[in-house]
């Protein structure tokens, strides 16, 4: 992610969470993002790569959405369409009420700056920066400040506390992937991505980033999605989408990681 992907554009606007009144709006607001057959084309000729066959699929609000599939089945691909990293070749995504494709570029980034959270495993920590200061960086762009409960509440969770003064590279790969946690939650943004959040983490710096995305959705109402591989880490979510060759092939509802399993195992098996 770049440093525009989090939104260093300074400029302040409401325009991108401008809503319409009546119904419209009402149902739009159930829905954190959709995403309406999106394909997305790389390359040309004989190497062009399908990543996405036409992939429809909503995020409810305040649930929390796991990806999985195998290597190479699009899983990064949807993710960063879905949240405006990257665009698709045809299709529409909306966060919210706001179509993506008719965005300028200074649009899309005051949308991701504010309204949403990304962590990837390539932690994209500001190395200048301490560990507080990344964690309320997306903030103090947007001239928004933290609710300090919250942030209090996420510090310790995750475990920062004793670290919040040390720069990224005086922490461990875990606390710099919690530190990029925190930053995606602190903002209590409207949806948050995570790209095989808790890839590089040990079990329990894993437990302590998937425990807290859960606590988000059920104390807080908000929208998670995440890649991953990991039953273990699909468990703590609501429903599982599973990927192959850039399609959805299957869904699973209210998982276990023993249900997660058995249905890789059945898909591997077609
Ligand atoms: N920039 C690119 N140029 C060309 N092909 C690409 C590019 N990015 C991804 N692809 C291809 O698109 C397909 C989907 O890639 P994607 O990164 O979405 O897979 P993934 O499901 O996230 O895999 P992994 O589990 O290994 O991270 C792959 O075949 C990949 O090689
Ligand atoms: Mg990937």
């Amino acid at each position: 992610m770049t440093a525009d992907a989090l939104g260093t554009e300074t400029h302040a606007s409401s325009e991108t969470s401008a809503s319409t009144a009546g119904q419209a709006a009402g149902a739009a607001e159930a829905i954190a993002a959709r995403a309406t057959d999106l394909v997305k084309l790389y390359g040309i000729g004989d190497t062009q790569v399908r990543a996405l066959d036409g992939v429809s699929a909503d995020f409810a609000r305040g649930e929390f959405t796991a990806i999985m599939g195998p290597s190479g089945s699009g899983k990064s691909t949807l993710m960063h369409c879905l949240a405006g990293l990257d665009s698709s070749t045809s299709g529409t995504v909306r966060i919210g009420d706001t179509d993506l494709t008719g965005l300028s570029d200074k649009q899309m980034t005051r949308l991701r700056r504010d309204r949403i959270g990304f962590v990837f495993q390539a932690f994209n920590l500001v190395p200048t920066l301490t560990a507080l200061e990344n964690i309320t960086l997306p903030l103090d762009i947007a001239g928004r400040a933290p609710d300090r409960e919250w942030l209090d509440t996420v510090i310790d969770r995750l475990g920062l506390r004793d670290r919040l003064t040390h720069r990224p590279s005086e922490l461990s790969g875990g606390q710099q992937q919690r530190v990029a946690c925190a930053r995606a939650l602190a903002g209590q943004p409207d949806i948050i991505f995570g790209d095989e959040p808790t890839g590089n983490l040990d079990s329990r710096s894993s437990g302590e980033v998937l425990s807290i995305l859960r606590a988000a959705v059920d104390e807080f109402g908000q929208t998670v999605v995440i890649v991953t591989h990991e039953p273990h880490a699909a468990s703590f979510a609501d429903r599982v989408i599973f990927l192959a060759d850039g399609a959805i092939v299957d869904e699973l509802r209210d998982p276990t990681a023993d249900s997660v399993l058995d249905r890789m195992k059945k898909l591997e098996s077609l």
